[in-house]
């Protein structure tokens, strides 16, 4: 008999029950288990999604429960739990809130998932995945963060937008950290085949990369909370790619032992997603510009899990 797939959604807001729905759209799993501590909310938003399955066709059994002993034998668990940003604030502001979640739920997958690959979405993302990483102490292929697919759609967006090519002809990829100071590479962004310094003006190209720097805020800015959709879809993504072991290189947090030049950090690279979770770290041929400005950003990585490392 061929072996079920499952995955588990831990944190059952925006992000969570957008991705959960994603999930079972695309049928990429038999089971989704919707996890949550709210009593009944993860339960009533998944029998919701089972009841448009006739409509929409999907046959995943979606599972709403607060146990967490629920999430046993999942391939995949997604780690959404935490609070989202409110205007005004950055990501950072959210670690003194975050992190003993984080702590608490990564102390649960370890138990109850021990041999799952995690994808990390939790803000902020650097220190979430650093920590989850910490606690769980799973090995380096099974700890993955989600921002760099978001941050590169984002760009890819905006490319869109600018230059009225469609959406299937541009590639981006930005690196880095999930931050203001994350690395739009705009010489390995695409649209139409061509690198995008050749096809959009500088100014306009140097506008889309500061926007999507600021993607993130702008949507809080509009919203009073976090995104979602463009979140959730970046990590159905990672998520497709790892289940259907399709080996797409995308940019994801994974933990560096001296690639780019970077020691123990987590910081977001192209990296080659399979079954195995993290199968290969691509290593770009940057420029020193390109090098510093990932150095730049890895820095500021590593003071943030210091500060998360203090945390009482
Ligand atoms: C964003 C948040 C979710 O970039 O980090 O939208």
């Amino acid at each position: 008999m061929l072996a079920k797939t499952k995955i588990t959604v831990i944190g059952g807001g925006h992000v969570g029950e957008s991705t959960a729905f994603i999930l079972a759209m695309k049928e990429l799993a038999d089971e989704v288990v919707l996890l949550d501590i709210v009593e009944n909310m993860p339960q009533g938003k998944a029998l919701d999604m089972m009841e448009a399955a006739p409509v929409l066709g999907y046959d995943t059994k979606i599972i709403g429960s607060n146990d967490f002993a629920d999430m046993k034998d999942s391939d995949i668990v997604i780690m959404t739990a935490g609070f989202p940003r409110k205007p005004g604030m950055t990501r950072e502001d959210l670690i003194g809130q975050n992190t003993p979640i984080m702590k608490d739920v990564a102390g649960k997958i370890k138990k109850f998932a021990p041999d799952s690959i995690v994808i990390v979405v939790a803000n902020p993302l650097d220190a979430m995945t650093y920590m989850c990483k910490k606690i769980t102490g799973f090995p380096d292929n099974r700890i993955i963060g989600q921002a760099g697919v978001l941050d590169s759609t984002r760009f890819m967006c905006f490319l869109g937008m600018e230059t009225g090519v469609s959406i299937k002809n541009i590639q981006g990829m930005t690196l880095g950290s999930h931050g203001d100071d994350m690395v739009p590479l705009p010489r390995f962004s695409l649209v139409g085949g061509q690198p995008t310094p050749g096809v959009v003006e500088k100014d306009k190209l140097d506008a889309i990369i500061a926007r999507t720097k600021k993607g993130g805020g702008e949507i809080v800015k509009l919203l009073g909370t976090s995104a979602y959709w463009a979140p959730a879809a970046g990590t159905v993504m990672m998520t497709e790619s790892i289940i259907k072991d399709k080996k797409m290189i995308l940019p994801c947090h994974a933990i560096l032992h001296g690639e780019y030049g970077i020691e123990g950090l987590f910081v977001g690279v192209p990296v080659k997603l399979g079954r195995n979770g993290i199968e290969e770290i691509v290593e770009f041929d940057l420029t020193e510009d390109e090098k510093a400005a990932l150095k730049k950003s890895a820095d500021h990585v590593k003071e943030v899990c210091e500060i998360v490392d203090n945390l009482k």
